[in-house]
């Protein structure tokens, strides 16, 4: 039984419940996992009868999907909720506030007590409970809180409203088992669960039958998709049953871990026309000490290895990663060997990140934590290190002609139409409505640090 036949009778009552042309706006935080999470909820509230603005002054229902990586993205939900406070005043308003923080018994506690304006509140594990959960408040007027500590599919029920008509996010597991020492995600996302390889396949297919051309697999750790009951069905294999899918040009996944990622994976990026030229492998540190106080379970020498196989195997491979300075204890050695791994390496982007202490997790206890001046002066050396070397690989391009799927008009400059290369290069250049959509031949005529400009050769 898919979703609305199970829901129909809520959300039957529910639409006599709304305000006519009932409106909702998402305000997302976070990773991808939120993002795709924030498409399915959109998706959901327009089966119950809302329609969605971009403008949240003009909203019935003010969604927060948060995230608590970082003390910063919890603060920036702080903030909002505050601001919301005000408009809640002014006009009847619903909100909501779902994701990570709510999986998190002190922040929650802190939205309840200190945000009383917070309608509803639910975690990352329950979202197709949304229409009970408005219903209730609608009927009581109260606020309704529902959080499930565990987590189970329900994938398979839910559709997604996708933000692009021709690349589409798809999960393929939930949690982490990995315990990196500063981590908060495996207390709120809670241990592994993969799906079935044949729900994946036949979502893919659908989608695929829908348009879409590009594919993104998410899991916080991709090498270990285990799905029960499959004996030795790994990722590997579902990157070959994907492949074999008509009309999917590109697969992309994120995010790997650099102690699973497998020979026969690297092997397939050699293999596969279909999966993309990038790898986001995140790092975290280059020091041997910092790496084993985080938990990581892999040496500086061990990723090298790895970036080494994969670049002999396919030498125009786009590599990214994550990485953090001021873990506790870190030295300036320390710090010099993580900004040595990153010039060996020669990273074409980087997420970049000052450590955020977080409350539960074991780094978070250490004494030896590092001042914030020293931390944020490792972190500007860090990036003063790194653009120059992505600016360095993105000008290698220049003269090339790249294949870009063509995702949408530019932010800055209506004329010019904005994409992505197979190595996830963000590639603007001139063209009209017609070419969305299309994957094109773009010849790059110059470039940056953080993105390509190019020219379509085609007619
Ligand atoms: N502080 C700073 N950055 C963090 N990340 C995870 N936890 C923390 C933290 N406590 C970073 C890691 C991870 C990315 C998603 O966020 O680099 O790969
Ligand atoms: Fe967090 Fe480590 Fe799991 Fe990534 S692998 S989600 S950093 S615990």
């Amino acid at each position: 039984m898919n979703f609305i036949d199970q829901e129909e009778q809520v959300i039957h009552i529910l639409k006599d419940k709304l305000p006519s042309q009932a409106k909702y706006h998402i305000m997302t935080y976070g990773c991808q996992m939120n993002e795709h999470d924030s498409e399915k909820i959109s998706w959901i509230l327009e089966q119950v009868g809302f329609h969605a603005t971009p403008d949240p002054q003009e909203a019935d229902l003010i969604l927060l999907n948060t995230c608590s990586i970082r003390h910063s993205a919890e603060d920036k939900v702080y903030g909002k909720l505050g601001e919301l406070k005000h408009q809640k005043k002014q006009r009847d308003l619903t909100i909501a506030v779902c994701g990570c923080m709510m999986q998190r018994e002190e922040s929650r506690n802190k939205v309840l007590e200190k945000c009383k304006h917070v309608d509803i509140i639910f975690g990352t594990n329950n979202i197709h409970k949304l229409p009970a959960l408005l219903l209730d408040h609608y009927e009581t007027e109260k606020r309704t809180i529902d959080i499930d500590e565990s987590f189970q599919s329900i994938d398979d029920k839910l559709l997604a409203n996708r933000y692009y008509p021709y690349k589409s996010f798809v999960n393929i597991m939930y949690g982490c088992n990995n315990f990196c020492s500063y981590c908060i995600v495996p207390y709120t996302r809670g241990r592994e669960v993969s799906r079935p390889s044949q729900d994946i396949l036949n979502e893919v297919r659908a989608l695929v039958a829908s348009g879409v051309l590009e594919i993104t697999l998410l899991g916080q750790n991709v090498n270990s998709y285990t799905p029960a009951l499959e004996n030795g069905y790994s990722f590997t294999h579902l990157i070959y049953d994907l492949a074999k899918i008509q009309g999917l040009k590109r697969i992309r996944f994120m995010t790997s871990h650099p102690k699973d990622i497998s020979d026969d994976l690297l092997m397939a990026f050699k293999d596969l026309d279909s999966l993309c030229n990038f790898l986001h492998l995140p790092v975290q540190a280059g020091s041997n000490s910092v790496l084993r106080k985080m938990n990581r379970r892999y040496s500086r020498e061990d990723y090298m290895r790895k970036i080494d196989k994969v670049k002999n195997l396919v030498p125009d491979i786009a590599l990214c990663t994550d990485i953090m300075v001021g873990f506790p204890e870190e030295s300036e050695d320390d710090f010099q060997d993580t900004l040595d791994l990153v010039k060996y390496v020669q990273y074409d982007s980087a997420f970049t990140f000052l450590y955020s202490p977080r409350e539960g997790t074991p780094a978070a206890n250490n004494i030896q934590q590092i001042p914030k001046e020293i931390k944020q002066d490792r972190f500007n050396r860090l990036t003063e290190t790194l653009y120059p070397i992505f600016e360095k690989k993105n000008k290698a391009l220049v003269g090339k002609t790249l294949e870009v799927l063509v995702e949408d008009h530019s932010k800055h400059d209506t004329s010019m139409l904005t994409g992505r290369t197979e190595s996830f290069k963000l590639t603007h250049f001139r063209g009209g409505d017609r070419l969305i959509g299309k994957i094109l031949p773009i010849k790059i005529t110059s470039a940056n640090s953080f993105n390509l400009e190019g020219e379509f050769i085609g007619s």
